[in-house]
């Protein structure tokens, strides 16, 4: 009998999951909870929160739902996986004591300095005059992050003493992120690119590289996004490199996890960077990327389903990858990460190609926008330069007076 699959969330890594599911010759049924106006057109939306532990469990258990994919951090992090499994239902992602390896930086950095897993050296602390005696007493740059779920805004890459103290000031005394708690890091120099492998505690199924964009705007400037767009695979990241990041980075990781009584189930992100030619780690996540999601998926020949049901059981299976170059720009609301307005018509993505909508709303027979980020054309041709063409003629082919993009998603190979 055909599967019935629940996607937990209503952005475009959602969008690219359920599309992705929706390939595989086994499913008969997607949901998606909550959804977005473009998933609706290839799943059923159901109207729960992502924070609705109670409600999604409820639905799965009365709607015989075979497999449930977690998109954000935010209900893996509650424990969302836990409760599924206590209640025998399967569920595609960490428990929430393996989540901690992204929501609490200290942690994961504790985890890779006893398992000698390659990343920058860093100090944690609470309080004010210790962190800023420890900042002087080193370089700058110098890269200040709070410990916690900050959504990716909780990082400062201070260039100065001054912008540090600035940055210890706003996160330790003015409690403007609520708890005061820092991690301290060398600041490492190279290009990034993001690592996913889903996992079954030592078990790894890698997933094919891509490159994100986190700036807000072109030539890597402005604050730090979820990320503006992406591209896979990513020509810098030869098939050593990638051998290496699995041999010393990621393996370790699921390796330790285990060790350490909290084995690792889902997808294991590593945010890494090639410092001098080598990898390091700059963070792990718990869950897919988003914008990274978008381009990966679209490349697996594989049967997605097929995939996740192997991995949450642990068995072998072998991924295929199609050789084209896939890019994708986010096209976000204007003054997004800070404050957006909502609610601008969106025109023209019928003559846009593939496009993921990463937050949307369809109202009166119109689509409107409904978050930070909007939406990402996708594109895939043999070349990176092609998929940009390709990418940036759909953006343009979009006509929404509230949005806006980077120029230059894959303008430059590293
Ligand atoms: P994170 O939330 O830890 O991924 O940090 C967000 C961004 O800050 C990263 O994608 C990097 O561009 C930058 N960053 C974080 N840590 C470091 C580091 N140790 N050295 C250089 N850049 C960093
Ligand atoms: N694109 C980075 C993330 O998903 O956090």
């Amino acid at each position: 009998m055909g599967k019935k699959v629940l996607v937990i969330g209503g952005g475009g890594r959602c969008h690219a999951i359920v599309d992705a599911l929706s390939r595989s010759p086994q499913v008969e049924k997607v949901y998606a909870a909550p959804g977005n106006a473009g998933i609706a057109s290839q799943a059923e939306c159901v109207p729960i929160s992502v924070s609705d532990i109670d409600a999604l469990l409820a639905f799965a258990r009365e709607n015989g739902i075979d497999l449930t994919v977690v998109g954000p951090e935010g209900p893996l992090a509650a424990g969302i996986v836990d409760r599924f499994r206590a209640e025998g239902l399967r569920i595609f992602g960490p428990t929430q004591s393996a989540t901690r390896i992204e929501s609490s930086k200290e942690f994961a950095k504790d985890l890779m300095s006893r398992h000698g897993v390659p990343t920058a050296s860093y100090r944690t602390f609470s309080d004010f005059g210790e962190a800023l005696g420890y900042v002087k007493s080193g370089p700058v740059p110098v890269v200040i992050k709070y410990d916690g779920l900050a959504a990716g805004k909780g990082v400062v890459v201070a260039l100065t003493y001054a912008e540090a103290e600035d940055a210890l000031r706003d996160m330790l005394l003015d409690e403007c992120f609520g708890q005061g708690r820092v991690v301290i890091e060398e600041f490492l120099n190279g290009p990034e690119f993001s690592f996913m492998c889903l996992v079954n505690g030592r078990k790894l199924y890698p997933l094919a590289i891509a490159r994100d964009h986190k700036r807000a705007f072109d030539n890597d400037r402005g604050p730090n996004t979820g990320g503006m767009g992406a591209y896979s695979p990513v020509p810098f990241v030869t098939d050593e490199i990638r051998e290496t990041a699995l041999r010393t980075i990621l393996r370790p990781v699921a390796d330790a996890m285990v060790e350490e009584g909290v084995p690792f189930t889902g997808v294991l992100y590593g945010g890494l960077i090639l410092h001098n030619g080598v990898p390091k780690v700059i963070e792990f996540n718990a869950r897919f990327g988003d914008p990274e999601t978008e381009v990966v998926l679209p490349r697996l020949e594989s049967d997605f389903y097929a995939l996740l049901d192997a991995a949450v059981d642990g068995r072998d299976f072998e991924t295929e990858w199609s050789e084209l170059t896939t890019l994708g720009i986010v096209m976000a609301a204007k003054g997004y990460p800070g404050k957006y307005d909502k609610g601008y018509v969106v025109r023209g993505l019928e003559n846009a190609g593939k496009v993921y909508h990463m937050g949307t709303v369809e109202k009166e027979g119109k689509i409107l926008t409904a978050g930070g980020r909007v939406l990402m054309p996708v594109a895939s041709a043999p070349t990176l330069a092609e998929a940009r063409a390709e990418a940036m003629k759909a953006v343009n082919a979009i006509d929404c007076s509230g949005l806006f993009f980077r120029n230059d998603i894959g303008a430059r190979e590293a």
